[in-house]
């Protein structure tokens, strides 16, 4: 099949309401993709407490690039590239494990944590010419690594922003996350939700952030009653998401934000019954959270004001169900998901429970909410391939669109503000 782009420039797919539909379907934009957005971003690897101990490492992918996150006996979490500095094979296979040090199974050469070479197999036949000092042949760290928190991101251009200013305002959502839990630190060691479905990475990423397609696409989760199930403890009544009356208006005036350049963005709160959460356990939480902040900040802390973040390229934080997502493309037509519980420090056992017990109701692959979403991202693909319009819209809200104090946008509710915010990023990344 031909590719769009032996037709067009890149950056003529993408206008300000619309972008062009074979950015989902065309092999070549999708390996491009990999190479240029996955290759200039800071990119979310994974969370430090993932890898409490010496050793212990993930592995995990930047586009098509496979990574390992380890920790190294100096305490610190490293980022190196999962490639032997020998030939080249893939050291580690394995979703998560323990190494000291790292073997490569091909021809059993030994790299340390850090991705230093350590030993070369039968070194006697290499003579004088082997330098065990040169990183050429070591498992190279990444040239950018950071950790905000525990979240660790890395990014292969040497020449990128730092960390702090690629975030920009989306580093509040980890605050807001972090400042919940009594220690300041959250954990992710609760396992891992990991599912593949038939569509292009891009669908589930602007679906994060979607608030207009929520009263129709999960109206199967209603009851009689219009109400949706019981999120969690003392929310008795679930929560109202139909697109008749108050409701729907509610939808509307929640807030959405767009970074004005690096495709981050986030949707508004939508309240939960927290206030009605009288049993002991969540009592004696906030009571352990009293001390360690300002009565203005605990009430913000108890009731974040953003719903969903999308960290672009491929993350999402969400306060409501809370967890982290990552979206792993596989191939143009085909993506996969992980998301992972934020479980809190220093909290009751059963507290965390509830959070995971949440999250099986609304992100699982068998779960409530989440399924609703992966019939629309299988929709997306197949009805991509009709030969209807060549554009895909996201008008909507355009002309209320406005910009806050730093350039960045705002809107209300149900726009499609964030999805068009993503697209900017994406044709400034994708530019040769
Ligand atoms: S490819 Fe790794 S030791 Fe040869
Ligand atoms: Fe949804």
């Amino acid at each position: 099949m031909d590719s769009i782009l032996q037709q067009i420039d890149v950056g003529d797919l993408v206008h300000a309401d619309r972008v062009h539909r074979s950015v989902y379907t065309d092999p070549a934009i999708f390996d491009l993709e990999m190479d240029r957005i996955f290759g200039r971003a800071w990119v979310y690897i994974g969370h430090d407490s993932e890898v409490p101990e010496f050793g212990d490492y993930v592995t995990r992918t930047m586009g098509k690039r496979p990574v390992i996150m380890c920790r190294h006996t100096d305490g610190e979490v490293y980022v190196i590239h999962n490639s032997c500095g020998h030939r080249g094979a893939k050291v580690c296979v394995e979703p998560r494990g323990n190494a000291q040090p790292f073997q490569c199974p091909y021809h059993g050469w030994t790299f340390k944590t850090n991705g230093d070479l350590e030993a070369v197999s039968m070194p006697r036949g290499y003579g004088e010419s082997l330098d065990m000092s040169d990183p050429g042949l070591g498992m190279r760290q990444l040239p950018k690594v950071d950790n905000y928190r525990g979240f660790v991101f890395a990014c292969l251009d040497e020449d990128a922003e730092s960390l702090d200013t690629w975030l920009g305002p989306v580093r509040q959502s980890i605050d807001d996350i972090a400042d919940r839990s009594p220690s300041g630190k959250v954990r992710l060691t609760a396992g891992i939700h990991r599912y593949v479905f038939r569509g292009n990475w891009k669908f589930q990423l602007e679906n994060t952030v979607d608030m207009y397609h929520v009263p129709f696409s999960h109206e199967s989760t209603l009851n009689r009653q219009g109400k949706q199930f019981s999120r969690r403890k003392g929310d008795d009544s679930g929560s109202s998401i139909s697109d008749a009356g108050a409701a729907a208006k509610r939808w509307e005036q929640r807030e959405a934000w767009g970074a004005a350049e690096n495709g981050h963005s986030y949707t508004g709160h939508q309240p939960v019954a927290d206030k009605k959460r009288d049993d002991p356990i969540y009592q004696s939480y906030v009571e352990s959270l009293e001390g360690k902040h300002t009565p203005e900040r605990l009430a913000e802390v108890l009731a974040p004001r953003r719903h969903n973040t999308a960290f672009y390229p491929n993350m999402s934080l969400q306060a409501l169900n809370q967890h982290v997502r990552v979206i792993y493309p596989i191939s143009v037509d085909r993506t996969e998901i992980m998301v992972w519980p934020v479980l809190f420090e220093g909290v009751p056992d059963e507290m965390n429970q509830d959070i995971i017990r949440g999250l099986n109701v609304t992100h699982s692959a068998a779960s409530l909410i989440q399924t609703d979403d992966l019939e629309n991202f299988h929709r997306c693909q197949e009805g991509a391939n009709a030969e209807n319009s060549e554009w895909v819209w996201f008008a909507r809200g355009l002309d209320t669109d406005h910009k806050d104090n730093h350039g960045d946008i705002i809107n209300t509710g149900t726009g499609e503000l964030p999805q068009r915010a993503q697209f900017v990023a994406w044709a400034r990344l994708m530019a040769p």
